[in-house]
Formats: structure tokens, C-alpha cells, sequence
């Protein structure tokens, strides 16, 4: 929970963004994240409760029909989403990852056309920059696009489509110059009625299973020149980067979201649970756990918000300090997810409780985004260019 004190450092209308987001945790997400993590179907009824309180609107300009909030304001309702579940986490932020490309190397046409319908709900967007062959190593990937007349034709496989299965629009990259390496690369609005756009299989997760994550075929799938994304070829892998410093944030605060609410249920729990003659959480070894938990998950937040307001003010260097929230948010939530688990005992091991789905739905936001191994490449890429005099 953030505490009182923190509540200065934000808005009037964050801190009400946040109490509307948390209402809608409790009361809508909550009491189904059971039910939609064993079926490992997608809540259509919580998308419809996030569309109704006007939530998918809160990182896209107030020009194209959105709330104007930055990345803060969308880190402060992913985590209220994700303390209840972190797969409804983060199938509300994918849409923010499928829609950052538009937003930072759109022309105003695609903007025109394409985020009111993102801000109102009325489509949900994927990001498909992942392949089989080409997950950290973005850059190497294999699926083409080459120019016929006023279309693209695309070509290849995208894998790791977070939410694929139920967007209308996916931002898909692919290659338009082989010989140019992450040059030639530029991404593309695809529509999901585009000839020869086809979702195929469905991964079977161990956690997020709310969120459908699928590969994407692109089989002579034909694109008008007009959805390539900012009108001009070779852009693509920067818009990749330039989303990603973005939208990282988002998954450090899915993260501390989870490990904030496992540490709720540990509070619970460990109060209420007898051994011993008293409460479990009268026993110095447990309070140190919990202390521990606690201040690990503030620390995160607290990076995690500075690395939004960073972004937000529109300060040019974001990739370290966007790696390094993402970075250590996300390892905070396995630590704390797995010592929360630890404090339910056996209890913890098994379903008839809550917590081990907070330890399975942190273990991915390790590894998308950018594994952690990834942020750590490039946090230290850029150390040594500001050690070297360069701009990092
Ligand atoms: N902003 C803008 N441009 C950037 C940039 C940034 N943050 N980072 C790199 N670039 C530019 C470079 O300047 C360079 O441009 P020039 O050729 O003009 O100089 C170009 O991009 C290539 O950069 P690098 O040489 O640094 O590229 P690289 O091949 O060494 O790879 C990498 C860099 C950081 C490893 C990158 O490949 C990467 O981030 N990999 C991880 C990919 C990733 O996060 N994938 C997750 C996808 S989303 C997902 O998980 C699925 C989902 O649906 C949730």
C-alpha cells in the first residue's frame, strides 16, 4: 500500500485515478482471478468494467481522445490492477506497449485513426516484435515486408504476442531491408481482418494465464502503406526501443502491484495463524520476513515512480533508468512472492489459497520486456558510455 506520506508526491487526479482503479480491483477483479487463472480464459467482463470506468484512456493524449496521463498515471493503475491479478495487470498494460509505437512515431493521421478507438476500448492492441528465433536478440528477426503497389506484404511468425488472440490491432515489425540489419527494419498496424493475418497457437502458462499469449502468422497478409507506422521504412527498430523505455515501467509496476498484494494476504495470514500458542506473526523471525518484504516492495515503487516522472517530464536519456525499475521491481516480486509463499507454509504450496498464483505470475516479469538479463546489458551499455564521456 503507498503510504499516506507518498500521497503528496502525486495529483489530485492520480490519487483519485489510483482509488478508481483500486475500487475496481477489489471489485471486479478479485473475486474472479481464480476462476479466470484455472480456466485460463480472458475476462471479457473486466475488460468491459475497465472500458465502462474509462481506464484505457490514461497514457494516450488528450488530442486523440485520451486522458493525457503519462507513464506514471498508467503505472499507478497497473499496480492497483495487479495486487489483485497480475495477469489483469497486465492485459491492461499490453495495450499501452501495443499502442506506445503509435504514440511516439506515429504520423497525426495513424494518431487520428487509430488511439481514440485505443483510449475508448473499442480496440485492444498487441505488440509483435518477438519470434521463435529472435527474442532477446530483437534485431535478427525474420518475418518480411515488401512494398506491392499501395500495400506491404508481410510475411513470417510472430511469437510471445501478449494478448494477440483478442486485439484488434497488433503493432507487428518486420524487415523491409535485409541488408540492413535492425535499419531495415519498420513496423506496421496490422488490423486483425487484414487478409492473411491469422492467430495461431495458444501458450499453456504457468501464470498471467487470463491474458491469452499466442503466435501470430502473417501469410501474404497484406497491409496498406498507410498503417506503416510513421510513413517512412528503416524506423522500426528504434520505435521498438523507444516503446520499450517506455513501456518497462509498466512491467516493474505489474511487479511491485504483485508483490505488494502477496505481502497483504502474508499480513493476513501470518496474524491469523496459530502455532505455538500465539500468532505466527508474534515470532521475530517472521516480522523480520515481513520487514524485509515490506521495504523491498516501497524501494521499488519508489524507483519505479521516479523512473515514470523521468519519462513523463520528457527528459531524452529513459532507457537506463526505464531497465533498471524494471530490473529490480521485477526481482523484488520473486523474492517476495516466493517468502510470502514460504510464510503460508504448506498452506502456500497448494490452491485452496491465493498466494501461490502471486509467486507464478511474477516469475514472467523476469523475463518479458526484455528478460532481466537484457536490463542488465543495458544498463551497463550505458554506464560505460557516461564513463566514457558520451551521452547515455
Ligand atoms: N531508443 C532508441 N533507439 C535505440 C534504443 C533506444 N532505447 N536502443 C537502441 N537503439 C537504436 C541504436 O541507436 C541503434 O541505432 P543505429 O543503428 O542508428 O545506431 C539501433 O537501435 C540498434 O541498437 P543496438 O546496436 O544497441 O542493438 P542490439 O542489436 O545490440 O540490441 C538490445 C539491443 C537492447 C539487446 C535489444 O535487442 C533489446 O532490447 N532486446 C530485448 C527485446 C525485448 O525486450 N523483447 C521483448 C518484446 S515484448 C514482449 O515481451 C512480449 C509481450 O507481448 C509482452
Amino acid at each position: 500500500m503507498t503510504s499516506p506520506m507518498s500521497d503528496s508526491l502525486f495529483t489530485k487526479q492520480q490519487v483519485e485515478l489510483r482509488a478508481k482503479a483500486r475500487e475496481l480491483a477489489d471489485t471486479v477483479m478479485r473475486p474472479v482471478a481464480a476462476k479466470y487463472d484455472v480456466e485460463q480464459t480472458y475476462p471479457w467482463e473486466v475488460q468491459k468494467a475497465i472500458k465502462a470506468a474509462g481506464l484505457y484512456g490514461v497514457w494516450i493524449p488528450k488530442e486523440y481522445g485520451g486522458m493525457g496521463g503519462g507513464v506514471l498515471d498508467l503505472c499507478l493503475v497497473v499496480e492497483e490492477f495487479s495486487r489483485a491479478c497480475g495477469g489483469m495487470g497486465v492485459g491492461y498494460a499490453v495495450n499501452a506497449l501495443g499502442s506506445f509505437p503509435i504514440i511516439v512515431g506515429g504520423t497525426d493521421e495513424q494518431k487520428q485513426r487509430f488511439l481514440p478507438g485505443v483510449a475508448a476500448g473499442d480496440h485492444l492492441i498487441s505488440f509483435g516484435l518477438s519470434e521463435k528465433d529472435a527474442g532477446s536478440d530483437a534485431g535478427s528477426m525474420g518475418a518480411k515486408a515488401v512494398k506491392d503497389g499501395d500495400d506491404y506484404v508481410l510475411n513470417g511468425e510472430k511469437k510471445w504476442n501478449t494478448g494477440g488472440a483478442v486485439a484488434t490491432l497488433n503493432t507487428i515489425f518486420a524487415v523491409t531491408n535485409p541488408d540492413r540489419g535492425a535499419r531495415g527494419v519498420s513496423a506496421f498496424l496490422v488490423e486483425k481482418d487484414m487478409p492473411g493475418y491469422r492467430v495461431g497457437k495458444h501458450e499453456d502458462k504457468m501464470g498471467i494465464r487470463c491474458v491469452p499469449v499466442v503466435e501470430i502468422h502473417l501469410e501474404d497478409c497484406r497491409v496498406p502503406a498507410a498503417n506503416l507506422l510513421g510513413g517512412e521504412e528503416g524506423r522500426g527498430f528504434k520505435h521498438a526501443m523507444a516503446t520499450l523505455d517506455r513501456a518497462r515501467p509498466g512491467v516493474a509496476s505489474q511487479a511491485v502491484g504483485l508483490a505488494q498484494g502477496a505481502l497483504d494476504l502474508a499480513m493476513a495470514y501470518t496474524g491469523n495463524r496459530k502455532q505455538f500458542g500465539q500468532s505466527i506473526s508474534a515470532f521475530q523471525g517472521i516480522q523480520w520476513m515481513l520487514a524485509d518484504m515490506a521495504t523491498q516492495v516501497e524501494a521499488a515503487r519508489q524507483l519505479v515512480h521516479h523512473a515514470a516522472r523521468v519519462i513523463d517530464s520528457g527528459h531524452k536519456h529513459i532507457t537506463k533508468v526505464s531497465a533498471m525499475c524494471k530490473l529490480m521491481a521485477t526481482d523484488v516480486a520473486m523474492k517476495v512472492t516466493t517468502d510470502a509463499v514460504q510464510l503460508f507454509g504448506g498452506y502456500g504450496y497448494c490452491k485452496d489459497y491465493p498466494i501461490e498464483k502471486y509467486m507464478r505470475d511474477a516469475k514472467i516479469t523476469q523475463i518479458y520486456e526484455g528478460t532481466n538479463q537484457i536490463q542488465r546489458l543495458v544498463i551497463a551499455r550505458a554506464l560505460l558510455r557516461e564513463a566514457a564521456g558520451a551521452a547515455p
